[in-house]
Formats: structure tokens, sequence, C-alpha cells
């Protein structure tokens, strides 16, 4: 398999489940603590190797733009001061050697839909797709352990968890073969299945690693669950074709498309990495 150099960011959701947040200002720029929601992401990427970072974006997504880009006054502002340490934080959003691109997804159409706008941007390449409201803390860098497994199968790779079964409905459910004690080997995906029709209690989380043949898959995908071009749906006839896995990541994931998962996120982020009490 090729190097896997491209991320792929879906951010051009509505994320209705914040609003009022969200009207104006996206979802993946809520901070946990001190930093957007993209940012863990682009880090957890970028420390997978990922050089390119390609961006979904939508209506009101310009502040994702704006924070990825530099702010040559306010660095020469936080100099003058000598605020050295916020302008290293100031510089760090980006390592110099990351590129950003940016494209619009024209209307909100789905998961699918959206990873389908980057097809002229990766080309004939594997690629990594991120969900920034899935936040993943974890020791190495869950991207990087898809990479490895995708490189090691020859095939796409998604990052599962076993969840509790009247969860379901909230997620991509797999089943398939065992090949080791932390790979499942799909041979059925199913969307947002109800706990009785679904085939296991393996969820796909945010996290894939996806072979470029999946673009075919997806021109061809029809509107599934929720009227919406399904990426389940996608790999699901990707499978018919190409190999795909699953595997069990190491790290604890915040759900920080719920406010629940988000709110888990700031208490238990602030506690571990900020010495922070209520
Ligand atoms: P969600 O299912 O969480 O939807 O999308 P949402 O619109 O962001 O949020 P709610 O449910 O209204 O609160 C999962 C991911 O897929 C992206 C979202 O930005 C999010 O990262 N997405 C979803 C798109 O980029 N385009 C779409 O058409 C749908």
């Amino acid at each position: 398999m090729k190097p896997i150099r491209k991320a792929v960011f879906p951010v051009a959701g509505l994320g209705t489940r914040f609003l009022p947040a969200t009207k104006a200002m996206p979802k993946e720029m809520l901070p946990v603590v001190d930093k957007p929601l993209i940012q863990y992401a682009v880090e957890e990427a970028v420390a997978a190797g990922i050089t390119d970072l390609i961006f979904i974006t939508g209506r009101n997504k310009r502040a994702i733009e704006d924070h990825f880009d530099s702010i040559p006054e306010l660095e020469a502002e936080l100099a003058a001061k000598n605020k050295s340490a916020l302008l290293e934080i100031v510089r760090n959003v980006l390592p110099p050697h990351v590129n950003c691109i940016y494209t619009r997804q024209p209307a909100p159409l789905g998961l699918g839909h959206a990873v389908l706008c980057a097809a002229p941007i990766v080309g004939n390449e594997p690629f990594a797709v991120l969900l920034a409201d899935d936040l993943i803390d974890s020791r190495s860098s869950v991207t990087q352990q898809l990479v490895e497994a995708a490189h090691e199968h020859n095939g796409s790779v998604l990052a599962i968890q076993r969840i509790q079964p009247e969860h379901s409905d909230r997620y991509g459910i797999i089943s398939g073969d065992p090949v080791n004690e932390k790979t499942t080997r799909v041979k059925s995906i199913v969307e947002k299945p109800s706990a009785a029709d679904a085939p296991s209690n393996l969820a796909v989380v945010g996290r894939y690693v996806l072979e470029p043949e999946i673009f075919d898959h997806l021109r061809r995908t029809q509107a599934g669950v929720g009227g919406e071009i399904q990426l389940t749906d996608g790999i699901a006839s990707l499978m018919q074709t190409r190999g795909v896995y699953g595997v069990e990541y190491e790290g604890v994931r915040y759900d920080c498309g719920s406010k629940e998962g988000f709110f888990r996120a700031t208490l238990e982020i602030g506690r571990k990495y900020h010495g922070l009490e209520p």
C-alpha cells in the first residue's frame, strides 16, 4: 500500500445538537479547555505522518480557515510584549511542513457525500478520515494505529469500539471474522440499527483509513438512513471487492458531538492535562 499522507476532515455538518452555539460558529471550533476540537484532530493526524489536511467545509466555516492561518499582527503584538510562551502556542497551531486544502460541500447531503467531495484532491492514494467531534485521548495517535493496520492488512481500516447494545442506533455497526485479538475482517456493516437488528456490539467511530476505490462506491451510493449519503453504505459496497478491517484502537473516546460527551471531555482533559478542578 502507498504511504498515507492525506487526511480528510469533514466539517460541513450543521451541528444542530449544539444550537445556538453553532448558529454562526462551526461545531469543530468549540474548545475543550483551550483548544478547538478540530485542532485535537489535526494534531492526531500530523502525529501519524499526515502532511496534507483536506477540510470539507460548508457555510459558517471560515473560522476554521482563519484558525489554521498565520496572524502576523497577533504574532507581532505578542513578540513586542515578550509573551514568548503565547507566541509559541500561536505559531505551533500548525507545523510548517503541513498544507491545508479547503473545499466546500455544496449542501450537507451526508458524511459519504462529504468524503466524496475530497476525491479530486485525494486522487489515487489511500487516505485517512477524521471526524473532529470524536476526540480520542490516547498514548499513540489513533490515526497512526489505523495507518499501521492498513499497511499490515493491505486494506481499508475502521476504528471500532465495543458499545452497549442500546446505543447501536447512534453508530455504524460491523460484524465479521476475527483476524487477531483487536482486528476483525468486516463482513457486514449497517448504519444506526436498532439494538434488536444490530449484528454485534462493535461500533465504528470517527476514524478511518480508506483506499481510493471508496470514491467509485460512493458515487454509486444512494441516500440511506436520514435521507443522507452514508459513508457506511459506501463502505458496505467497497467490502464486496476490497478488504475492510475493524480495529479496536487504544484510547479513550469522547463523543463531543453530544453535550454529555463534550462536558465529560472538558472535565477529564481539564483534570488530566491542565490540573483543573471545578
Ligand atoms: P454528525 O452526524 O455529527 O452531524 O456528522 P452534524 O451536522 O455535524 O451534527 P448534528 O447531528 O446536527 O448535531 C458527523 C461528521 O460529519 C460531518 C460533520 O461535520 C461531522 O464532522 N458531516 C456530516 C459533513 O461534513 N457533511 C454532512 O453532510 C454531514
